[in-house]
């Protein structure tokens, strides 16, 4: 028996479709909104100091520190773009919940539905990151490995999951370097086979291993501020019941964990971690 943690491959060429939705116009009106400020209040101390009018400066400074104030209580510097691929999975559609309270979150998957991608192949990576922009973020939580007992899995079994969740998320990574703003991060997504396998993961184990190992070694070298860790999580509660008969005595790990893993990998300072969301 084959089973797939995760997914089928179908690509689909890269085509990225726009994103929509009130939520995301809002983020976008705010954001202008704050640029502008920004803009026209530089402007006016420098106006105001050149011509050398100190009580309107001191006016400008005052209404400049109620500005950051109106700001940090609205947590405008904490929005941020983030390409979400996976959105629609049984992780990823709770992560992307959370993760749009206070962000941007552009959802991508083979079958969309903001941005088209198939990780498994490079050019459609590419062309994702086009259709995106810059972006403050990338997390996926998507790829797949086979699962089969260890003598029959054939090399064309391994190399599934060695295109699609590892050097998927691999490419994710290496080709969107450029594309991440400076204090930006990857987020990538492994599991507890890396460390505790159970029967037929052969594959899968391998892969989630490798990943770890790329990403401690990719942290050393991120630039312009930018991060990168892996959220490694058990066999989650809503996938329990399907799994049950392959992880014998597990605990399953209630999605709110799991989603705080993505969570503080996003917004805190880490680089380079594990976050492990076992029992
Ligand atoms: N479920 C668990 O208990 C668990 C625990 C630990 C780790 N994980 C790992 O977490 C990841 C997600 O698991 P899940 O259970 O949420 O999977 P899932 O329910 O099968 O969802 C997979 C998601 O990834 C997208 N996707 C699949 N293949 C893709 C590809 N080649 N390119 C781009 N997007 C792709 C799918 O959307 P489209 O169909 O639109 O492409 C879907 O949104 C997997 O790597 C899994 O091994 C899962």
């Amino acid at each position: 028996m084959k089973l797939h943690s995760g997914f089928q491959s179908g690509h689909r060429g890269g085509k990225a479709v726009r994103p929509g939705g009130r939520r995301r116009n809002e983020l976008h009106i705010l954001r202008a909104f704050w640029r502008i400020t920004l803009v026209a209040w530089r402007h006016a101390i420098v106006m105001c100091c050149r011509e050398g009018r100190s009580g309107n400066v001191k006016w400008a400074l005052y209404i400049w520190r109620r500005v950051i104030v109106f700001h940090s209580t609205l947590k405008l510097s904490q929005m941020g773009k983030i390409i979400l691929i996976g959105a629609s999975g049984t992780i990823g559609r709770y992560v992307e919940e959370r993760l749009r309270k206070r962000h941007e979150v552009l959802r991508a998957g083979r079958k969309g539905p903001d941005l088209v991608v198939d990780i498994s192949e490079p050019s459609s990576i590419e062309a994702m990151y086009r259709e995106a922009g810059p972006v403050d973020a990338v997390v996926c939580i998507a790829g797949e490995a086979r699962w089969a007992p260890l003598e029959k899995l054939s090399e064309e079994d391994y190399y599934v999951g060695i295109r699609s969740k590892l050097m998927g998320q691999v490419h994710l990574v290496r080709l969107g370097l450029d594309h991440l703003n400076p204090g930006g991060s990857f987020t990538l997504t492994t599991g507890i086979l890396a460390e505790d396998p159970v029967p037929q993961t052969t594959s899968a184990a391998m892969v989630n291993g490798a990943l770890h190992g790329f990403v401690k070694a990719a942290a050393l070298e991120m630039k312009r501020g930018h991060r990168i860790n892996v959220v490694a999580a058990g066999l989650v509660e809503p996938a329990a019941e399907k799994y049950a008969d392959y992880f014998p005595g597990h605990n399953p790990v209630p999605m709110a964990r799991v989603v705080n893993g993505y969570v503080r990998s996003v917004e805190g300072r880490g680089n380079g971690e594990i976050i492990r969301v076992y029992w």
